[in-house]
């Protein structure tokens, strides 16, 4: 049973629904808080939001331009698109900042969510974000950047801390150094998971520091700019299991086909 050992890196909500999750995707998605990484506030990721369902905390995502949010394929399983709306503009999940109806959800056309490719989707939002010091857009890379390993990159959310732990009310961050794409397959082959071409890695070797449930959809930065959207891991901050992204350079195309941006 190797969803016991491997988490969605989205939350399970009181809909229950991150049951059919785990039983759709082939690989643990993950759907918790930042691991081994310390509080922040929203002023120095402007750009990180809480995607919610009802208005729980569901998942991460980022902001693209004042109406459009990305976030990962996965954190979506059928409920209305009226039912989810963004937090932005706070460092803790459940009050503050701007809360908007998301008004379409676009899923990255070649998603599968057996193996977890293409794990991206952009939300267009009702109504435009206001900017300021806690709310901004991140600015993205070039079509099919690259990012030599160790390469530093910070990951932030307000999932678990701790592997199968509850949600974090502040906002979290850790850095975690790139892994190529060559050395992560060769580590999930273990498992017989894929990494494909629209996947990164980052995390250390000796674990302890990752992405986790809740963080799913969020954003993993370098240099000020957003490379990866939280998407799986075996487990979280485990050794020799680095969390993986969906890759920004690798789906920039659809990035710019859906905002233009
Ligand atoms: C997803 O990938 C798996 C494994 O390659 C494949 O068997 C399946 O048909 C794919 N699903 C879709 C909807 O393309
Ligand atoms: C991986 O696949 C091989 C060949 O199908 C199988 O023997 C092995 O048990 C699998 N390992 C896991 C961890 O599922």
């Amino acid at each position: 049973m190797k969803f016991l050992t491997i988490l969605p890196f989205m939350f399970v909500t009181i809909l229950g629904d991150s049951i059919i999750d785990v039983s759709y995707a082939n690989v643990p998605l993950l759907d918790g808080r930042i691991v081994g990484g310390s509080p922040v506030t929203i002023e120095d990721y402007p750009y990180q939001v809480s995607l919610q369902l009802l208005g729980s905390h569901r998942c991460g995502g980022a902001i693209l331009n004042d109406r459009y949010v990305i976030t990962a394929a996965h954190c979506f399983t059928g409920w209305p698109t009226s039912w989810h709306t963004i937090r932005a503009g706070s460092s803790v999940h459940n009050s503050g900042g701007q809360v908007i109806q998301v008004n379409e959800i676009y899923i990255h056309p070649n998603y599968n969510g057996t193996l977890l490719d293409f794990d991206m989707a952009i939300l267009y939002l009702v109504s435009p974000l206001t900017f300021g010091p806690a709310v901004a857009p991140i600015p993205l890379p070039l079509e099919n950047q690259f990012y030599l390993d160790d390469t530093p990159a910070v990951v932030s959310g307000w999932g678990a801390m701790v592997e199968d732990g509850a949600a974090s009310l502040q906002l979290q961050a850790v850095w975690v150094p790139m892994v190529n794409n060559g050395r992560c397959e060769a580590l999930y082959a273990v498992e017989n998971y894929t990494i494909t071409d629209s996947m990164l890695c980052a995390g250390y070797m000796s674990g302890g520091r990752d992405a986790c449930q809740g963080d799913s959809g969020g954003p993993l930065v370098i240099d000020g700019l957003l490379i990866g959207i939280v998407s799986w891991g075996e487990g979280c901050a485990r050794a020799n299991f680095p969390g993986v992204y969906a890759s920004v350079p690798y789906a920039r195309s659809f990035i710019t086909d859906i905002t233009g941006i």
